[in-house]
């Protein structure tokens, strides 16, 4: 078909690639079992309560859910002390990116962000016809390049995008250093905190900023949490922002009405009151990633600390073919050539078992 037909940004757009499948890599190479460690979904399963609550609300999807997303609203501003004109829900917290992008950015803009990072700001902001600037990450460190950043930043800024823990490193952006940067943007420029993995990253350092206390003097900050990690529902999508009420108002106008579904908003809703399996998904996340960590010790392989539910390391080998012998083995993690980091993977803590599988197969080959 003419291809004119399409907003002309899309001609040079590179889809996201998402982590393969266990479905494709069964079939492909004829195995029965497969170990995914590739899309930092939680190994420990689903939340209980989650799952009881999508199994009582399953009959009564025959009706529209609540299109404000009131309950779940409600005990996220109980929970984080934020008001409730300050939180909107999304279909994930893709999708809040996404809607982000599309209320802010016309062509023109600029918007700054890292690299390697989470591809999906720059993909978003594309889409709508803005500039993106990358800044490479540090290379000793894979910290953020903030002075870079900064020196970016004019005019025509719009956002800047700060994934803290960084995907895929798993670098944690300190206090000081977050803190400093923030005194240093400019009040026009939104600054979007992607802490996606933060129930993680608090477990995993004192230093690890909370950036609601951002939000609080600096209105112009864009929060981004999710239950996919660590409340386990990545299946059903829901994900959330805070904010100051009039962003929330503007990117809420261009949003389906009905668009975060019954099960995942009845899901979150339980989720959230789920102590029990987010202090067990902290604790068995901590544990396998202990586990990775002695492995590539002995091996005297670099890796990132890591600060979300994944870890970022060395393996001095070309991942190309070391992606392919590992999924021939069972096992799919996610390759650093997807970034341009040829010799370094991605790897998903898992459950202690697959943990132990994924360890015996990349031993195989480094
Ligand atoms: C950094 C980061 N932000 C946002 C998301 C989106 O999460 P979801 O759409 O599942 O809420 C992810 C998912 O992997 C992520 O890694």
């Amino acid at each position: 078909m003419d291809k004119k037909i399409f907003r002309k940004e899309l001609e040079k757009l590179n889809a996201y690639v998402p982590g393969k499948p266990i479905e494709d890599v069964m079939r492909e190479y004829g195995l029965t079992r497969v170990v995914k460690l590739a899309s930092n979904e939680n190994p420990l399963g689903p939340s209980p309560k989650a799952v009881a609550a999508v199994q009582a609300e399953a009959a009564r999807i025959n009706i529209y859910p609540d299109p404000a997303v009131r309950v779940l609203r409600e005990k996220l501003a109980a929970k984080h002390q934020v008001d409730f004109d300050q939180i909107m829900v999304g279909n994930g917290g893709e999708s809040l990116i996404q809607l982000t992008a599309q209320s802010i950015i016309s062509p023109g803009d600029e918007v700054i962000t890292a690299d390697p990072s989470f591809s999906l700001y720059e993909i978003s902001v594309s889409h709508m016809g803005g500039t993106v600037h990358v800044v490479p990450l540090l290379a000793d460190t894979f910290q953020y390049d903030l002075e870079a950043m900064l020196a970016l930043v004019n005019e025509k800024t719009k956002i800047v995008y700060i994934c803290n823990p960084n995907n895929p490193t798993g670098t944690i952006l300190g206090k000081t250093a977050l803190d400093e940067f923030v005194d240093k943007l400019p009040e026009h420029v939104v600054l979007f905190l992607d802490e996606a993995y933060f129930e993680f990253a608090s477990a995993a350092s004192k230093d690890y900023p909370d950036g609601l206390e951002i939000l609080k003097r600096r209105p112009n900050t864009i929060v981004l949490r999710t239950f996919s990690k660590v409340a386990g529902i990545a299946g059903t999508r829901l994900g959330y922002i805070f904010s100051n009420p009039t962003m929330i108002a503007e990117i809420g106008k261009s949003t389906g009405v009905f668009s975060i579904n019954r099960l995942a908003q009845v899901a979150a809703a339980a989720a959230i009151e789920d102590d029990e399996h987010i202090e067990k998904s902290v604790a068995l996340n901590k544990a396998s990633l202990q586990v990775f960590k002695d492995f590539f010790d002995a091996k005297g392989l670099n890796y990132v600390e890591p600060g979300g539910n994944f870890i970022w390391v060395d393996v001095k080998t070309d991942t190309h073919q070391l992606y392919i012998d590992l999924q021939k083995e069972g096992v799919i993690i996610r390759p650093g050539f997807l970034w341009g980091w040829d010799s370094w993977l991605r790897i998903s803590s898992g459950n202690m078992q697959d943990t132990e599988i994924c360890i015996e197969a990349l031993d195989k080959f480094l």
